[in-house]
């Protein structure tokens, strides 16, 4: 069974007078940003293809995106049509699936892979507006077959060719940021070996009180780097940015990237690994396919030589296991950004 119910059988089940107690946020913060120029308002568009290329100028545009924003949107990846339409198919037909059938799939207690809802802590803790299917795709030996709905026409297939082409992006992506961070192309890879990777299906209904819920709490990623598919036509990701809630409207044919806690900690601070969270609307439900990047949880991370200066840039972070930094940010909740108290 699941710990927790899936909203979106809340919501199917209509007749929602009002919102239960457990989903209401308290002194969350108006989501309408404040005084800023229009320059401020729209994360950067970063194209892909003049990074693959080399182009030196795009380069440059990308170490401004991650120094003053954590996140942009990337055009022209250059992913097969057909494989993102089939992709964004097969999570529909998962959500689409009767709850009987996805229960079968159900994450349970301290684990992070299934059908469920992200961490629920708590039986007290305030609830997200949001149900979610998260797997781990590489390195194969941590797939677990037991949380993927095999007897979906089309989802493993889906996953497994949207995996291998999301892994071409990660793999240039993963040497630019080397190339940024003072190292060769493939430094990064040579420290810290292959990233894995997960990818977690979101769907968040609609809400009649989008005010009182959020379909994802401020918090910051702990990966290498994320990359989102969200849906064209609704807007509901937010990103903390100069001390305002900056929507992030949905661009077609992008994918929104953003760097986690641990680039955060190799790049010594340079690279912000950015608060974000996401909101409902009454109108239309909501999906997002994120696909999460990090280190081995054996790795050792930290701050890379070349971005330490005892001068003018010392030694923000000490070095962990990523392993042990996971736990303790689940061990504090994970609320908000965490990384730099224990850090
Ligand atoms: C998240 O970052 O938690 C979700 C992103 C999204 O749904 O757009
Ligand atoms: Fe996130």
């Amino acid at each position: 069974s699941l710990p927790v119910p899936s909203v979106q059988e809340i919501v199917r089940n209509g007749n929602l007078q009002s919102i239960p107690e457990r989903y209401i946020q308290e002194n969350e913060e108006s989501p309408i940003p404040v005084n800023l120029p229009d320059s401020e308002l729209e994360i950067p568009v970063i194209d892909f293809s003049l990074l693959a290329k080399g182009d030196k100028d795009e380069l440059k545009k990308l170490d401004f995106a991650l120094k003053e924003w954590g996140f942009f949107h990337m055009i022209n990846h250059g992913i097969r049509e057909e494989v993102l339409h089939k992709m964004k198919e097969a999570v529909s037909s998962f959500f689409e699936l009767p709850l009987e059938e996805k229960k079968k799939y159900a994450k349970q207690e301290n684990e992070t892979q299934g059908y469920g809802q992200s961490f629920v802590f708590s039986e007290h803790q305030k609830l997200e507006w949001a149900d979610m299917l998260y797997l781990i795709t590489s390195p194969p030996e941590n797939r677990n077959s037991k949380f993927w709905p095999l007897s979906l026409p089309g989802f493993k297939e889906a996953m497994d060719e949207y995996s291998i082409e999301m892994q071409k992006i990660v793999e240039e992506l993963n040497a630019n940021f080397s190339v940024l961070m003072g190292l060769d192309r493939n430094g990064l890879k040579r420290l810290q070996g292959e990233l894995n990777q997960g990818i977690k299906m979101n769907y968040y209904p609609v809400c009649p009180r989008p005010d009182l819920v959020l379909g994802a709490k401020p918090h910051s990623d702990a990966t290498t780097f994320t990359l989102v598919q969200q849906d064209d036509d609704v807007t509901g990701l937010e990103i903390r940015h100069k001390d305002a809630w900056i929507p992030v409207k949905p661009m077609q044919n992008s994918f929104v990237v953003n760097v986690g806690d641990a680039t955060e900690i190799q790049s010594n601070g340079m690279y912000k690994s950015i608060e974000h969270r996401v909101m409902t609307n009454k109108e239309k439900p909501r999906k997002s396919i994120v696909t999460f990047l990090f280190p081995d949880y054996e790795q050792e991370i930290g701050p890379l030589e070349s971005m330490i200066n005892d001068s003018h840039r010392p030694r923000m972070y000490r070095n962990i296991k990523f392993g042990e930094y996971i736990r303790e940010l689940f061990a504090r909740k994970m609320e908000g950004k965490a990384l730099l108290d224990f850090v």
